[in-house]
């Protein structure tokens, strides 16, 4: 089974699953910075949990999924348009906004791919702009359920938002949790696209 075919076949499970969290600690991080009429966009928006908030709050934003399922939940969530593609074709250079919050889904992109992921998706974000990303600690490539899921050193992530030419502001774990009995620690990153 594919990443998107798993997403497709438990949108309704993962919606509920997902739509409960609570990131304040990570809103907390991310959104006093931004000017109140910033535009953010969420890549791999799921079920569109922080979209749903992030247009509560009155910012802008637009957001995308490649789970045709997600993307309907999201924005039924979230009363805004959710556009159905890979974070590779959406169309970045036709768009600006002055935020990307990726949270838990570039894990999804094959390391290989990962800095041209983000160099792509920085495109439309306006110098000075903020890209929130989390990823998981670990090692490798590591299938679950079905998808491809990446593991990165705190090294090897920084190296990556490096190379894709986005500055590091801010990094800092996020307590464990449990995930299919295995622990888990997700690393957090705000980086700046430079002036
Ligand atoms: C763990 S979920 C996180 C969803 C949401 N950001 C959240 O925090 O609840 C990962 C999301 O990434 C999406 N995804 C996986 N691969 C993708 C790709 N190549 N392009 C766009 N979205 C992708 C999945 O469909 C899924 O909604």
């Amino acid at each position: 089974m594919s990443t998107v075919n798993y997403y497709e076949s438990c949108a309704r499970e993962y919606a509920d699953a997902s739509m409960g969290a609570n990131l304040d600690h990570v809103y907390q991080r991310f959104l006093p910075a931004l000017k109140p009429e910033a535009t953010i966009l969420d890549a791999g928006c799921g079920a569109g949990r922080d979209m749903k908030l992030f247009t509560q709050l009155g910012f802008k934003v637009m957001g995308f999924d490649k789970s045709v399922e997600l993307a309907k939940i999201a924005c039924h969530h979230s009363g805004q348009t959710v556009h159905v593609c890979s974070f590779m074709e959406f169309p970045a250079q036709q768009k600006r906004y002055d935020a990307v919050w990726a949270m838990a889904s570039l894990l999804h992109v094959p390391r290989a791919e990962l800095v041209d992921t983000m160099k792509h998706l920085s495109t439309g974000l306006v110098p000075g702009g903020r890209f929130y990303l989390s990823l998981k600690v670990g090692e490798g490539c590591r299938p679950t359920r079905g998808t491809i899921e990446e593991r990165y050193s705190p090294e090897e992530a920084k190296e990556a938002i490096a190379s894709a030419g986005l500055g590091l502001s801010e990094f800092w774990y996020t307590g464990a949790r449990q995930d299919n009995l295995e622990p888990v620690t997700w690393m957090n990153f705000i980086a700046i696209k430079p002036a």
